[in-house]
């Protein structure tokens, strides 16, 4: 059984909580599928809060398996800093992390290039070499995991792309860095991780075959998608469903479900048209009281109203047939609360904008309802939650037409209600 989880606005809806929450009950493996470490994922594990970025978000728990696959990119120093903090934390990753041999890395010349072109792109990126990266993937001129089992041919390749970059970017500044220097602790690392680097679309097959559930853990979201997003206000890879396929070699028919993961409202880190946004003192108050700043960067998010157009699009891209929604408590004490159900504006070729500018240039439609003024954190059943509560679910379902299964109603794992 193969499933996926895709986030369904911006990125950081809770899908490291759902997955957190997911994997305990029903899945043996969890599998990534794309991004890198400009993924943030934050799980509660022991009291303490634990943001993995790179590393699938079941490898908190005794006995689950998880993979990083070929549509990921990775940089092996922040990987290995990774893995040290999960064994600080008391976590290991032997037998139970599997690494794809052709996952792409991102060398330091590639975060380079990335923070000397944020400023003028406006796309906000997270600075961790994400775009750089793919494109050389793209380009044919990539290194990858498997490279490193050879060190002189990496290091020439290393370097032969060095070299390119300094005459691609004769502005940036590269003179801090030391290649062969780089070439030679990527290597010893590859040492450390060599054991559990395998063929991942034989291995998950073999899995499938022995009855283990899998779940993909997309990162990022529907709209930072490189297609279906808002372009250029996106980021470089597929975290669609469609991404699972060409991001860890299953075959599309073998994957059976797909689920939707949607914030209560509506949140957006960097660049890019969000027309259901909140600039003034109500946005403050969803970014005071969700806590919205970044996990990977700790910018403070852009904060908006639920956007049930946006949402919609994201189950028809993804074929979504269940939602789970994060951060209801955070709703709580606003007497009212909005839902954008469509937007107005001229639309070239459909219902959905096609460019970032006639996305810029929506008025969104809102429909107002009630809000609910108890503290919903401690609920834990159905019938705990306020009837305003259940009214307000209830039209994101009517809006969106995808029945949400479960409501989040705090960071841990158990603050989560089953409807
Ligand atoms: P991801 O990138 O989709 O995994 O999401 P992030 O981890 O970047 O951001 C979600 C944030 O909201 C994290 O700090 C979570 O601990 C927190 N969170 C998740 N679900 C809930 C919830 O239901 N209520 C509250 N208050 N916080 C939540
Ligand atoms: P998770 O998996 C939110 C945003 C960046 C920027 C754009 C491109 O935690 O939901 P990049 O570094 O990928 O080139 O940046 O995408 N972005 C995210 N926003 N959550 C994420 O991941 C993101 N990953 C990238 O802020 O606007
Ligand atoms: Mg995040």
């Amino acid at each position: 059984m193969i499933h996926v989880l895709v986030g369904t606005q911006w990125g950081d809806e809770g899908k490291g909580k759902y997955v957190d929450w997911l994997a305990s009950r029903f899945y043996d493996i969890v599998a990534r599928y794309q991004g890198g470490p400009n993924a943030g994922h934050t799980i509660i594990h022991q009291g303490e809060k634990l943001v993995l970025h790179m590393i699938p978000s079941g490898i908190t728990q005794e006995g689950k398996l998880n993979v990083m696959g070929n549509g990921m990119v990775v940089d092996i120093e922040d990987l290995d800093a990774e893995i040290r903090r999960l064994r600080d934390a008391g976590i290991g990753v032997v037998g139970k992390l599997f690494i794809s041999p052709l996952i792409h890395l991102i060398l330091p010349f590639h975060k380079e290039i990335d923070r000397a072109k944020n400023g003028s792109s406006g796309i906000g990126s997270t600075g961790r070499g994400i775009g750089p990266a793919y494109a050389d993937k793209y380009a044919r001129k990539g290194v990858r995991i498997a490279d490193l089992a050879n060190p002189e041919l990496f290091e020439e390749k290393a370097i032969r792309l060095f070299e390119e970059k300094k005459q691609e970017f004769p502005d940036v500044d590269f003179s801090s860095l030391r290649i062969e220097e780089t070439c030679a602790r990527y290597c010893e690392i590859y040492k450390r991780i060599a054991p559990l680097v395998v063929d991942i679309p034989a291995w998950l097959k073999k899995q499938a075959e022995q009855g283990r559930a899998v779940l993909c853990e997309g990162a990022q979201a529907t709209f930072l998608d490189i297609d279906f997003g808002t372009y250029p206000y996106v980021t470089s890879s597929h975290p669609v469903s469609g991404g699972v396929s060409i991001g860890l070699g299953i075959p599309p028919n073998a994957v059976r479900g797909v689920w939707g993961v949607a914030k209560a409202y509506t949140t957006r880190v960097g660049g890019g048209p969000f027309p259901t946004e909140l600039a003034g003192e109500q946005g403050d108050r969803l970014r005071e009281w969700g806590a919205e700043y970044g996990s990977t960067t700790d910018r403070p998010r852009r904060c908006g109203w639920f956007d049930a157009v946006l949402v919609k699009r994201a189950c028809l891209i993804n074929g979504i047939e269940g939602m789970y929604l994060t951060k209801l408590d955070v709703l709580s004490r606003f007497s009212e609360i909005k839902v954008c159900y469509g937007y107005e504006g001229s639309m070239k070729w459909g219902e959905f904008p096609a460019t970032a500018e006639e996305m810029a240039g929506v008025r969104p439609r809102y429909t107002t309802l009630p809000g609910w003024q108890e503290d919903i954190s401690q609920c834990r059943k159905r019938e705990d939650l306020p009837l305003a509560a259940h009214r307000y679910i209830e039209k994101l379902e009517e809006l969106v037409g995808v029945r949400i299964g479960a409501v989040s109603v705090g960071p841990e794992r158990d603050a989560t209600i089953e409807l």
